[in-house]
């Protein structure tokens, strides 16, 4: 077991990874404890679930809304839930960032811990005390900062997922790793095969190590005014490839960061040693490195970015593996060169 702590401005969250689900009666109060929770976890884990209430919702990104969150506030209303209640999200993203919402706003915020069932929210969803919900079509548009009391990682729970998702997972470890953590990145070239397979030992060094990542840039820069936009390699592009396309998250990722990273070697900052180096990451992952698409629907999209300041975009660039920087374009400095040059 391997404990990291964060410390917050809203508290201090502490990362337990190599814990195992059947343990968490140790990290829970001793009563009022009320399980969230979606149908999918619940379905393959139930049977590890500790004492408490349950509430449980449906599964995927179309729940995340207000309209669940109001049917938690009454299903907690009707289990007389009260300030001395802890609610303990048991799930994916979707589940940790709604349990993180709702345990924040009801009754101005009662205790809260995650255990994260999906390799995604593991390595990034559950860290950071983000916490919020889609609102008309904006993706976490209605939100808080707030720190769960802990986070669990455990690595069984994983072996329930769809092979796609531990992929999509993988790809924001190597974007924590390409922006900050040569070793890992190493580490992750050399061990791909035992990655995939969630060999225990492996699957929790590479959990750690995002962790830590995540966790020193969020300490550095919690509310994200600088450090923290790094972590947003690859997601400018990302971000409007999901909208156009509707690849998962985690694949239009993968492709936003080869994108990215043409442009870093555009801008003479990277090598090309290292544009290979991470495209052939990718590709051992089975993670998409390139796109058939209209390049101004694209640039359209990006536009609507809501990293975007009037007319300057803030894109993550890297310097090389492990190393990051944030810097402001002019979106048409960004366009001309992205319209005129081959980009995968
Ligand atoms: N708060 C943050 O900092 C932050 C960061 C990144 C992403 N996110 C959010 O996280 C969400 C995505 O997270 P996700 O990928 O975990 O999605 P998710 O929670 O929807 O889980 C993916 C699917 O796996 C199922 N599932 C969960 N655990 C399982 C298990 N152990 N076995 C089998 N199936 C299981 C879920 O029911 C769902 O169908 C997005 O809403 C995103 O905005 C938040």
């Amino acid at each position: 077991v391997k404990v990291h702590q964060i410390q917050g401005i809203t508290g201090a969250s502490t990362i337990i990874t190599g814990e195992r689900l059947q343990n968490i009666e140790t990290y829970l109060p001793s009563e009022n404890v009320i399980i969230l929770t979606d149908e999918n976890t619940k379905k393959y884990h139930r049977q590890h679930f500790p004492q408490g209430e349950v509430i449980t919702i449906g599964s995927g990104e179309g729940v995340k809304n207000l309209d669940t969150v109001r049917d938690i506030y009454s299903g907690l209303l009707e289990l007389e839930a009260d300030r001395s209640s802890f609610i303990l999200g048991i799930g994916g993203g979707v589940v940790c960032d709604i349990a993180g919402f709702v345990a924040s706003t009801y009754m101005r915020g009662i205790r809260f811990g995650f255990v994260a069932s999906t390799l995604l929210s593991q390595v990034d969803a559950s860290v950071g005390g983000k916490n919020g919900v889609n609102f008309s079509g904006y993706k976490n548009m209605v939100g808080v900062f707030n720190q769960p009391q802990f986070v669990i990682c455990d690595s069984n729970l994983l072996k329930t997922l769809p092979i796609r998702e531990i992929r999509c997972g993988l790809a924001e470890v190597i974007k924590q790793a390409a922006v900050a953590d040569a070793e890992l990145f190493a580490y992750l070239e050399k061990h791909h095969t035992r990655a995939l397979a969630l060999e225990n030992e492996v699957i929790e060094k590479v959990v750690h190590a995002s962790v830590v990542i995540k966790s020193n840039i969020v300490n550095s820069d919690e509310t994200e005014k600088g450090e923290r936009r790094k972590l947003n390699f690859g997601h400018t592009f990302g971000h409007a490839i999901e909208k156009i396309t509707g690849l998962p998250h985690g694949e239009a990722i993968s492709i936003g960061m080869m994108m990215a990273v043409t442009v870093s070697e555009m801008k003479g900052r990277v090598t090309p040693v290292a544009v290979q180096r991470l495209e052939a990451l990718l590709e051992k992952f089975e993670l998409p490195t390139g796109l058939e698409i209209d390049r101004q629907r694209l640039l359209n999209a990006l536009r609507k970015d809501k990293k975007r300041n009037r007319d300057k975009i803030s894109f993550v660039l890297l310097n090389g593996i492990g190393d990051a920087v944030v810097e402001e374009f002019d979106l048409k400095e960004l366009e001309d060169d992205f319209l005129n040059e081959p980009l995968r």
